[in-house]
């Protein structure tokens, strides 16, 4: 099928290039001039692992092209798919100008005699398929046949072409029958299951709906996982206050197979483009719909406690934090991505330039990023540079590297021996074996054999 894609942010650009790898001959629209010459001489302005290659097979093979023309992309292609952004504002909704300008854009030059779809992929607030169409409806020329699709994206950064080519669920929001095959055909070698292994072993589930269900099912599915993570980070919290530990407790829960032990890992607290304003803007949509929901105000309020949480720990174990040497591991907002959006290190790096400590910091990916907001703070080549003199050492990201460091090692570069986990990739018992005063996220803080005492206490 022919299809353009406008917006060549995170969604659209995987969106496109897996939809070519699966066949279709896709246009890429972005209104960046910028961006569009990047991704013309072969580079990808986002990390996302495996993109960059597929982005030169696939314009190899002549199914993917990039323009800046929106109006080109309307005349000439089927399926028009609305990938732009939809910041969130200070009051927690969702701007959404872009799409606007996007959806009268297309309007204008929609060609007459073809009946086009238009599918909403940005995530949106329920209804916004219906200004959309609204919109197109308004500014396009007699005897121009459309229809607007919603098709929510469920990608997670970091893995994002897995979850396309093996997701559990497709969604459509569709109007009739003819949207709903022309999707189907889309989506058809993925629906096979032609990429799980081995071939067709598994099918995502096909769901058609309407569109304002489609566009309610990304928002509640979200904010459902956002609740999870405050839920567990409570019980952690709880598991702090009684001796109980996070990890077991979270493991006996998600052994019940109507909870699942996914999204059940206790620490910082979620961050990234999706979370934070996808609950905050779906909290708004209930209100401005007349609906409090309550619960969404908790999940907010407990992932900001979880940080300030991590903080009181540093407190704890540093006592005074001005002039203290701190390596800081982890700035990405989760492992495998670039991305600092929302992400723990921000509040964590602020927090500590104001106590005046010195901060060393690594991250195998997103260390770029944060030194253009933190020019001060030492960046390393490596954990264990990081760690040199420190009088502590903070793990603000579980990179799988940091699981496997030589804890003996690590001891030895730093000035005092003293670990705060805010992701509990370490086991307590070999930290403390390594020398280390330990503290994590729901478990007891625990403290070397070797540690001194207190003579009148024994
Ligand atoms: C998320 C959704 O998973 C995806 O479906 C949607 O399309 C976009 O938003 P993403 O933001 O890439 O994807 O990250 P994800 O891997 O889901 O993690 C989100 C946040 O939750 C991260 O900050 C992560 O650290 C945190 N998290 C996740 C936890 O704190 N605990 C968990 O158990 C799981």
């Amino acid at each position: 099928m022919h299809v353009g894609v406008i917006g060549t942010g995170y969604v659209g650009l995987v969106t496109a290039t897996c939809l070519a790898e699966a066949g279709h001959h896709l246009t890429c629209v972005d209104n960046d001039p910028r961006k569009i010459q990047m991704l013309r001489e072969g580079r990808v302005p986002i990390y996302e692992p495996g993109l960059e290659d597929m982005v030169a097979r696939n314009v190899a093979a002549g199914r993917m092209r990039f323009s800046e023309s929106t109006a080109e992309a309307a005349q000439e292609n089927e399926l028009l798919f609305i990938a732009v952004g939809t910041p969130g504002r200070e009051d927690g909704t969702a701007d959404l100008s872009f799409i606007e300008a996007v959806s009268r854009e297309i309007a204008a030059n929609l060609p007459a005699g073809a009946r086009k779809i238009v599918v909403e992929k940005s995530t949106v607030p329920v209804s916004t398929g219906d200004r959309v169409k609204r919109s197109i409806q308004r500014g396009c020329r007699p005897g121009v046949e459309f229809e607007v699709v919603s098709n929510p994206e469920f990608l997670r950064e970091g893995s994002a072409i897995s979850d396309f080519f093996r997701p559990d669920r497709i969604v459509v929001g569709v109007e009739s029958e003819f949207a709903a095959n022309a999707m189907h055909r889309l989506y058809e070698p993925i629906l096979e299951g032609r990429y799980f292994d081995p071939p067709g072993s598994r099918r995502p589930a096909w769901l058609v709906t309407d569109v304002a269900s489609a566009e309610l099912i990304k928002h509640a599915s979200n904010s459902f996982l956002a609740l999870k993570i405050s839920y567990i980070n409570s019980i952690a919290a709880i598991c702090e206050l009684t001796g109980g530990n996070i990890e077991h407790v979270a493991e006996g829960m998600g052994l019940d197979q109507r909870i699942g032990p996914q999204f059940l890992r206790a620490g910082l607290g979620y961050g990234g483009s999706c979370f934070p304003k996808d609950v905050a803007a779906f909290r708004e949509i209930a209100r401005s719909a007349g609906a409090e929901f309550g619960i969404l105000k908790e999940v907010m309020d407990v992932n900001a406690e979880q940080r300030k949480r991590f903080l009181r720990k540093i407190e704890e174990a540093l006592w005074v934090v001005k002039g203290k040497t701190v390596a800081v591991l982890g700035l990405a907002f989760k492992p495998h991505t670039d991305d600092i959006r929302e992400a723990p290190a921000l509040d964590v790096l602020s927090w500590l330039e104001k106590q005046g400590a010195r901060i060393r910091a690594y991250d195998p990916a997103a260390q770029e990023n944060i030194r253009k907001l933190y020019p001060d703070v030492a960046y390393c080549d490596s954990p264990y540079q990081a760690a040199e003199q420190a009088d502590a050492l903070l793990v603000v990201t579980e990179w799988d590297e940091f699981r496997y460091l030589d804890l003996k090692r690590l001891h030895a570069t730093m000035s005092h021996g003293i670990i705060v986990d805010g992701r509990n990739i370490f086991s307590p018992a070999l930290v403390a074996d390594a020398g280390f005063e330990y503290y994590s996220m729901g478990r007891p803080a625990v403290h070397p054999p070797s540690a001194g005492k207190d003579v009148r206490a024994t």
